[in-house]
């Protein structure tokens, strides 16, 4: 299943026991600890000695950046990301101005520390930062230059709006030297896309994407989103259709995360439009079969790639991770993220920069870096977040592995995770082989709910033992 082509994937929407329990809340596993549970107090102080130790004993490990960009030329009804919308130039150069210094403070403390950091990989994220001037983005890049070996990079990626780029755009910043793009598409169904806010027709996308322009790149990506308003089982098959014809080498299928009471213009969206709770299994099923059937390689969760693609190849050979923009090809386990809401995973420690602009400028004409919360981990919680990339990128776990990594008998450590896991053997979600155990084909659905039982979190919180107790 994980890493081979297939057309067939079983369907557990046939089964009401695998059904409810695909339909239980849950996270996504972009960390662990999971966002929400970053607890600790954390500043600028505590950054700067997480990235000297972590550095002094790391000199060489390769490390990925994530550089946000967080404005948008028109406000998506469904968007969860922090986002400014403005076109105001003069606002946007404020910002980059800002950036440009964040980077500095990092160049400064490399150099006043003599870390030559093995940068690999660097992400543009946002927001959308085609919706910045080239110049702007070329002042962002050559700044970026001063840390980074910007030519030995392995990716090199931009996220994009399409309705905010050109052919002409997209072979400039290939010429800086993004190799990866990608993509907000989401749906393009014409109804969906008035619904949303977001009119963007598979033309458009399409003109983008001419022989020359893919030739400059090594892969592109799609945003996909099942569960906005106006989609349905037919709407999104036709959506996916589409996709496939357009052949993205990547594409990140998310589940729609409706959340009026956190971001007030998902109000604009009239939640009698969503499609129900029940046809969201559905369609995700039927996205999954249709681009496995389609040649895609089914990465995990909500990634699928194609199987010559870096990421399916990852995944084939057990190498994939998992980080905050979802899977990656596992090059990188050490991330820093540069501009407002940035997360930084560095070591045993996550940390996340200021939401708010002004804290964000404030803090950085205080010459400190913009540092508004994190999370230091303890052996333990180390060791579960190793146990539960493995299962989500893997689909399995091989407890001497962990064994042999963290000193620990695995079954006296897990005992109580163990026995709980006997319920997802029964239902056909995972197969033990003595010393380790896999997801079935039918558990591909269920990676997630088969990690949660290893989040101490949610043992404490949800009593993840009863989820699906006989
Ligand atoms: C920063 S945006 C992508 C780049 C660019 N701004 C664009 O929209 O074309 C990142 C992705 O987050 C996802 N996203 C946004 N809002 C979401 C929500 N409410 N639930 C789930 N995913 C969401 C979308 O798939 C979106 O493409
Ligand atoms: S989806 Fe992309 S373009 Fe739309 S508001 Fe969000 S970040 Fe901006």
């Amino acid at each position: 299943m994980r890493g081979v082509k297939t057309s067939v994937i079983p369907d557990f929407t046939q089964n009401p026991k695998l059904l409810e329990i695909f339909g239980e809340s849950g996270p996504y596993y972009t960390s662990y600890p999971t966002h929400g549970n970053w607890s600790n107090p954390l500043n600028h102080a505590d950054y700067v000695k997480s990235m000297k130790d972590f550095f002094l004993k790391n000199g060489d490990v390769p490390i990925h950046i994530y550089v946000h960009i967080p404005f948008c030329a028109k406000l998506c009804f469904y968007c969860i990301c922090n986002i400014v919308v403005t076109n105001n130039r003069e606002r946007m150069q404020y910002f980059v101005d800002y950036l440009c210094r964040e980077i500095d403070l990092l160049g400064a403390l490399f150099d006043e520390n003599s870390i030559i950091p093995n940068i690999k990989e660097i992400h543009l994220g946002g927001g959308t930062p085609s919706h910045l001037e080239n110049d702007q983005l070329e002042h962002i890049v050559n700044k970026l230059g001063g840390i980074a070996d910007l030519e030995g990079l392995s990716e090199f990626a931009m996220e994009i709006d399409p309705r905010t780029t050109s052919q002409e755009n997209l072979k400039f910043y290939n010429t800086l030297g993004i190799n990866r793009i990608s993509f907000g598409v989401q749906d393009f169904d014409a109804d969906v896309q008035l619904a949303i806010n977001r009119v963007q027709p598979m033309e458009m996308v399409e003109g983008l994407l001419s022989p020359d322009v893919r030739e400059c790149f090594d892969g592109f990506n799609f945003d996909l989103l099942y569960g906005l308003p106006k989609q349905n089982r037919k709407t999104f098959k036709k959506t996916v259709d589409l996709v496939k014809q357009l052949a993205p080498e990547r594409i990140t299928l998310l589940k729609y995360a409706h959340a009026p009471e956190l971001r007030k213009h998902m109000r604009l969206i009239n939640s009698e439009m969503l499609p129900s709770v029940d046809e969201l299994p559905l369609m995700f099923h039927d996205a999954v079969q249709s681009l496995t059937a389609g040649g895609y390689v089914w990465v995990g969760i909500d990634h699928f790639a194609k199987p010559s693609d870096d990421l399916a190849q990852a995944v084939a050979e057990k190498r994939a991770w998992r980080n905050f923009g979802g899977f990656t090809t596992g090059e990188t386990h050490n991330l820093i993220g540069i501009g407002p809401t940035a997360t930084c995973a560095i070591g045993n420690a996550y940390y996340q920069n200021a939401y708010a602009m002004k804290e964000y400028y404030k803090a950085i004409d205080e010459g400190k870096f913009p540092i508004q919360q994190g999370y230091q981990m303890d052996s333990d919680e180390v060791l579960r977040r190793e146990v539960i990339l493995k299962i989500l990128c893997d689909s399995s776990l091989d407890y001497k592995q962990i064994e042999s990594k963290f000193g620990i008998s695995f079954p006296d450590y897990f005992a109580r995770e163990l026995a709980s896991l006997g319920t997802f053997e029964r239902d056909g979600i995972l197969e033990f082989n003595g010393e380790s155990f896999n997801l079935t084909p039918t558990g591909q659905f269920f990676g997630r709910h088969v990690a949660k039982v290893f989040d101490k979190f949610l043992q404490k919180t949800e009593g993840v033992y009863q989820i699906t107790g006989p």
